[in-house]
């Protein structure tokens, strides 16, 4: 009996189960304990900000983020249309208009050429989102939002330790994000965390992840906030992550060169790219696109995949496409080529921290043999 291979297995034995056991025998386990402010400051750090606010997971981060920047109804904020829904969530419950743009077939980030063409009087905000384990071309996108006065949300949910140009990822937006679900470098089971460098965002951010409970008198609210606090149990396996984020990006970048060396002379599909000329690979995730003589499309590869023990997930649905979106009336007749082939020929093998060499190498032969057997 073969074992299956998991897309995703996080590490977990550094001061994980120290720093938990504290939580426990002192009591603190709500967002109280001390472990939260520790996090928030060591993780300002490793984005290179001034404020670090932790919440329940990266959407809530991303909401917070919207409403933190007074996009109201009416205004228009441009992202890619190919990322996670999360992106476009509030943007949408507060009646704003989300404008799209295409992908990089190479990079597969969004195509910053095509921001340009898209700002109008009401572009209120540009939502970059970091891809899979390359940072998108930030100079020509800061260089824009500083010509129109457009505010920067920088989701870098994926990008834990990466850099742009020598730079922190996290550490361009008016407000950054990051997410701490289990397939990121840098886990706590569930949250998220706002970084940024404006005191008063901050202020802002910290006091609508807590019910806005700033008024003299707890329990009286001059505004509608939301409960997404992070506890101090997941603060504190946080604190034991960041520990050691050097260590997971060497692994990331490990597991992502032995995927290269195993595949990239494979005809059948796209790889990811190694380095741009502003940064190198973090292999967040190890993603592959079929090429066109591949006569099946990625959900048939997965499949087939899956049947030999290889855990394995899709690439983003792009927001153009979300049939949510579209009963809004939202994107109609719009087309984006490029991520519609991502999302259709795209998917991710396993490459979690806790992968063994033995595994990625079953991994790319099943690979091999499934398109060897089709193409
Ligand atoms: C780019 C991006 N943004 C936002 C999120 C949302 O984060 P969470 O799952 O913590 O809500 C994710 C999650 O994977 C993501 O990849």
């Amino acid at each position: 009996m073969i074992d299956f291979i998991p897309v995703n297995e996080p590490i977990l034995n550094g001061n994980e189960k120290k720093y938990l056991y504290e939580c426990i025998e002192t009591g603190w386990i709500s967002s109280e304990g001390p472990f939260v402010k520790i996090f928030e400051d060591e993780f300002a750090k490793v984005a290179g900000r001034k404020h670090g606010i932790a919440v329940c997971n990266g959407t809530a981060a991303i909401d917070l983020a919207v409403t933190a920047l007074d996009i109201k109804k009416g205004d228009e904020v441009i992202l890619p249309t190919f990322t996670i829904i999360s992106c476009i969530n509030q943007i949408v419950r507060v009646g704003a208009i989300p404008v799209l743009v295409d992908s990089d077939p190479i990079t597969w980030n969004m195509n910053v050429s095509q921001i340009e063409q898209r700002i109008t009087s009401r572009t209120k905000a540009i939502l970059v989102v970091h891809v899979y384990g390359l940072p998108v071309d930030m100079d020509p996108v800061l260089e824009l939002a500083r010509a129109h006065g457009i505010k920067v949300i920088e989701d870098a949910a994926e990008m834990h330790g990466q850099s742009y140009k020598g730079r922190p990822c996290g550490s361009f937006g008016d407000i950054s994000t990051f997410s701490f679900y289990p397939n990121k470098l840098v886990t706590t089971g569930e949250g998220g965390m706002i970084v940024t460098n404006d005191d008063l965002i901050a202020d802002r951010c910290r006091s609508l992840r807590n019910l806005c409970f700033q008024s003299s008198r707890r329990f009286v609210h001059e505004e509608l906030g939301w409960n997404m606090r992070m506890t101090n149990l997941q603060a504190s396996l946080g604190i034991a992550q960041i520990e050691r984020l050097e260590e997971f990006i060497k692994i990331k970048r490990r597991i992502g060169r032995r995927y290269h060396d195993l595949l990239s002379n494979t005809p059948e599909i796209q790889i990811p790219l190694k380095k741009t000329d502003y940064a190198e690979n973090i292999y967040w995730v190890y993603g592959l696109m079929l090429k066109d003589k591949v006569p099946l499309d990625a959900q048939e590869v997965m499949d087939k995949l899956s049947d030999l023990k290889i855990g394995t997930r899709p690439f983003f649905w792009c927001m153009h496409e979300q049939p949510v979106l579209k009963k809004m009336g939202l994107f109609r007749g719009e087309r984006y080529p490029v991520a519609e082939k991502m999302a259709r020929r795209g998917f991710n093998l396993p490459s979690g921290l806790g992968i063994c060499d033995d595994q990625i190498l079953r991994v790319a032969e099943s690979v091999h043999k499934v398109l060897s057997e089709v193409a």
